[in-house]
């Protein structure tokens, strides 16, 4: 029983939408608590896949979700995957799902903002998922943001965006050489959409609270992963939000006190979609092997992942960041039929061997990974459901990994299904 923060430890895509579903059976609440829909999570449950975007996983297992204040919302595709979610007959009715009246709107300038700089950035640019994550987060810091309770008012929402226009308008034609955006018609639009969510619109944090009070168990669904961080990650190759633990708070309204534990998401490779450096990235033909037997293409944008072996200086630093309680470590089935494993415990720089994962990046895009090797198993882990029955090579790569983490393997998962997993530690 409790309250866990599910995060991901490395540049996203670890199998969190997986783990949240799979966890969500014992909770009553699940929460997202910043991010937009830049993410991209994948739930198989009996052979059909679900990938929601807003929607937080929890949907599948009939739980009350919830998209909470530190979230930016995109109001169009949110009803798309409210739509997407019904024709699969998922009830995603007010009833299951909440929206705070605090959370950010993407408008439709966020997105052609985000756009228009990546491509004059030109070969500078961050390769973002262009949904116009960055612009609204930007808006909300510069406190022109429009919330949810903003939408719901006709007056309060033209005047914002005519307000706002004055600046993006200024910015996309004069700065850009592109269209403007036309008030009257957004505001329009808006309202059209707003009508739809406002059954859904709540004071999230007072109804989450509530039923914390009331002993509800709840999961706080991170996205992206702790190296996309604002603050922490591969600054400025990251996303425009914190993505640690910490802001599970903050981005859903709730006390640390409430937090019972925080389980970090960790693929047994690594993955990043997108530009920024990866120093234990490989170009060869284990990271093609990776890359294919484990689908890395990105569940957003259709993007192919760059791989590369698990990076230790990066998983210790998301055990310090977020306070990690325990492990979940996925796509280990990925890993079968290599001969050998690496794992990287740290970066050479200039003759130096660098254990901490460093601010600068030009130590990050200029070393070389120093790794130990293990060795691999030929056997398809993905029926086997205990600890006990994979083999012995794998059962050291887990252990290994627990001790240069210093933090416990809590679940293991071998394949993309809720029930090809192996769990170690139950939580609720
Ligand atoms: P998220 O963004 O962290 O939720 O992860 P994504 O859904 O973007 O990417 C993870 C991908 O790996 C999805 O296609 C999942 O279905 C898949 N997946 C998750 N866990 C496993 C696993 O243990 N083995 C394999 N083979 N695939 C997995
Ligand atoms: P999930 O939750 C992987 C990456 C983008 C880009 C950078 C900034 O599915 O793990 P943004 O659009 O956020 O401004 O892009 O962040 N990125 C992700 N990469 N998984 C994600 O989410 C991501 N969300 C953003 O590729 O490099
Ligand atoms: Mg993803």
């Amino acid at each position: 029983m409790g309250n866990y923060v599910i995060v991901g430890t490395q540049w996203g895509d670890e199998g969190k939408g997986k783990i949240v579903d799979l966890l969500s059976e014992h909770a009553d609440y699940v929460v997202r608590f910043q991010g937009g829909n830049n993410a991209g999570h994948t739930m198989v449950v009996d052979g059909e896949k679900f990938v929601s975007h807003l929607v937080p996983s929890g949907i599948l297992q009939k739980k009350k979700c919830f998209i909470g204040n530190g979230v930016v919302v995109d109001p169009e595709v949110l009803l798309e995957e409210i739509a997407y979610l019904g024709d699969k007959g998922v009830d995603v009715s007010p009833e299951y799902l909440r929206l705070s009246d605090r959370a950010q709107v993407i408008m439709s300038y966020h997105k052609r903002l985000d756009n228009a700089r990546e491509i004059k950035k030109g070969d500078a640019k961050i390769g973002t998922t262009g949904r116009g994550i960055g612009p609204c987060y930007e808006d909300k810091a510069s406190r022109v943001g429009i919330r949810f309770l903003d939408f719901l008012n006709a007056d309060v929402l033209r005047a914002k965006v005519i307000e706002a226009l004055n600046e993006k308008n200024f910015l996309l034609e004069k700065y850009f050489g592109e269209a403007p955006e036309d008030a009257e018609k957004i505001v329009a639009h808006c309202l059209k959409l707003a009508e739809e969510l406002k059954p859904y619109i709540t004071d999230s944090s007072v109804e989450i609270n509530t039923g914390m009070k009331n002993g509800l168990n709840v999961v706080f669904e991170g996205a992206q992963g702790t190296h996309l961080d604002i603050d922490h990650g591969t600054y400025p190759f990251v996303t425009s939000s914190n993505t640690v633990s910490g802001n599970a708070c903050c981005g859903a309204g709730v006390g640390p006190d409430k937090i019972t534990g925080v389980l970090g998401i960790v693929k047994a490779y690594t993955t990043r979609v997108g530009a920024g450096p990866f120093p234990s990235e490989l170009f060869d033909e284990t990271g093609n092997y990776m890359q294919e037997k484990g689908a890395e293409f990105g569940a957003t944008t259709g993007r192919r992942r760059r791989c590369g072996w698990l990076d230790m200086v990066v998983l210790r630093n998301a055990v310090r960041l977020n306070g990690l309680t325990g492990l979940v470590i996925t796509k280990l089935d990925v890993l079968g039929g290599l001969k050998e494993l690496k794992i990287c415990t740290g970066y050479a720089y200039k003759g130096e061997v660098v254990s901490d994962f460093a601010a600068d990046l030009n130590i990050l895009d200029n070393c070389t990974q120093v790794c130990e090797t293990l060795p691999g198993w030929d056997e398809d882990i993905t029926g086997m459901r205990s600890f006990e029955e994979l083999p012995a090579n794998a059962k050291a790569y887990i252990k290994r990994i627990e001790e240069l983490a210093e933090t416990p393997a809590d679940v293991i998962s071998v394949g993309p299904g809720r029930e090809e997993t192996i769990v170690i530690k139950k939580h609720f």
